[in-house]
């Protein structure tokens, strides 16, 4: 049988980005050649040095040419984009949006689950008692982009931020959405706007979802507002289990949901094109964590779980399973960086990880 090459443009970027894409190419590299998956596929990867540096040095975060280049690649692992030394506007619409966007990466599929062996900040929350998809629209709404500044400096300034929410927007998210939840065993989706206080954009969403659903009747549906949905997600984590909402709610409900789970530095995160006519995406959900970068003491969990659903996406499923398999011993082995509690750098846990690989 021919064996398949799969062609994987790496964007490290700045801060712990490299620090966690390197844990993910060592991982990935090892899993192709471990025991269980040897001679199964192989892993093509080209670094790609688009980030902050490059943007002081050029004046641009990527090439002229960079969505021509992109679209060589199956698949694209992306670190984390953002630096003390250029705003955080400039930078993410930089490099990180400019690529979702325009390669209509329109699905944002965030897993969280409490990993075994890591604790829940929430009292009483074991491993299965917290286990979401959060899917998020990635292409319009809150970040369509759409606004501008007049008068600026001036007392009398006046800026505005407009939502674009499109009937074909939000039909291919809910459809999307309700596959997930179809494809996972309590069959349940909960989805999330604002419709009382916003009464356009929000109330359409609601229309729509509620349309998309009849074609999903063995999908359990309710809504939730926004900010209830905070607290049900704090007292009533079992109570959830596929989530849909917008881009701008989605990104803060999946921050809360990874330090629900443990730590931000274990999340990871799919950008889909489900249409497949784009490579995706897969990166941590966390970012540059200025904090802690060159301290070697990163969590590499989230990269390695987003090289996980990165897999998955390229049909690569039991190897995408025995990824997760590994990870998971690491963890219950205690073998953890700082965030989760133990005392692990980057690379004792990206190294544990490899062995495991070798032991499957
Ligand atoms: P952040 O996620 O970088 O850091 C928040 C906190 O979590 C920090 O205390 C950090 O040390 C910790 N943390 C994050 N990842 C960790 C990991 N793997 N292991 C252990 N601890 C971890 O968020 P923040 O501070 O809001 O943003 C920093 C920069 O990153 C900004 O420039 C922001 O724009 C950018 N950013 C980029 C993202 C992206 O490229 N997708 C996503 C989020 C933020
Ligand atoms: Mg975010």
């Amino acid at each position: 049988t021919l064996k398949s090459t799969y062609k994987i443009a790496s964007i490290p970027g700045d801060g712990i980005g490299p620090e966690v894409i390197s844990a993910g190419v060592e991982v990935l590299t090892a899993l192709t050649k471990c025991k269980k998956f040897e001679g199964q596929f192989e892993l093509d990867f080209t670094h790609l040095d688009w980030g902050t540096d490059r943007y002081l040095k050029t004046g641009k975060y990527t090439p002229e040419d960079y969505l021509q280049q992109l679209k060589e690649y199956d698949a694209i692992l992306f670190g984390s984009v953002g630096s003390p030394s250029v705003p955080d506007h400039i930078s993410l619409w930089g490099l990180r949006l400019a690529i979702c966007q325009p390669l209509q990466q329109y699905a944002n599929v965030r897993p969280t689950r409490i990993l075994p062996g890591t604790k829940s900040p929430l009292a009483n929350c074991q491993p299965g008692d917290l286990d979401w998809v959060i899917v998020r629209e990635n292409s319009e709404g809150e970040y369509a982009g759409q606004g501008g500044r007049s008068h600026i400096g001036e007392e009398h300034e006046v800026a505005t931020e407009l939502s674009i929410f499109t009937r074909t927007g939000v039909r291919r998210i809910a459809q999307f959405a309700f596959m997930v939840a179809q494809g996972r065993p309590r069959k349940m989706l909960t989805y999330v706007t604002k419709s009382n206080a916003q009464r356009n954009g929000m109330v359409m969403w609601d229309e729509v979802v509620r349309e998309v659903a009849k074609d999903f009747p063995d999908v359990t549906l309710d809504h939730m507002l926004v900010d209830a949905m905070t607290v049900r997600m704090v007292l009533n984590p079992r109570s959830l289990d596929t989530i849909l909402a917008t881009n701008l709610h989605a990104d803060i409900l999946s921050d809360l949901a990874a330090a629900l789970a443990g730590s931000i530095g274990i999340a990871p995160t799919a950008n889909l094109d489900p249409s497949r006519k784009n490579p995706s995406m897969f990166e941590p959900i966390h970012g540059s964590a200025f904090d802690i970068t060159g301290l070697g003491v990163a969590n590499p969990v989230g990269t390695l779980w987003s090289c996980s659903e990165m897999l998955h996406w390229l049909g690569e499923s039991e190897a995408a399973v025995g990824l997760m398999v590994a990870v998971e011993k690491v963890c219950e082995a205690g073998i953890m960086t700082k965030d989760l509690g133990g005392s692990a750098g980057t690379k004792e846990v990206t190294q544990a990880v490899i062995e495991e690989l070798g032991k499957l």
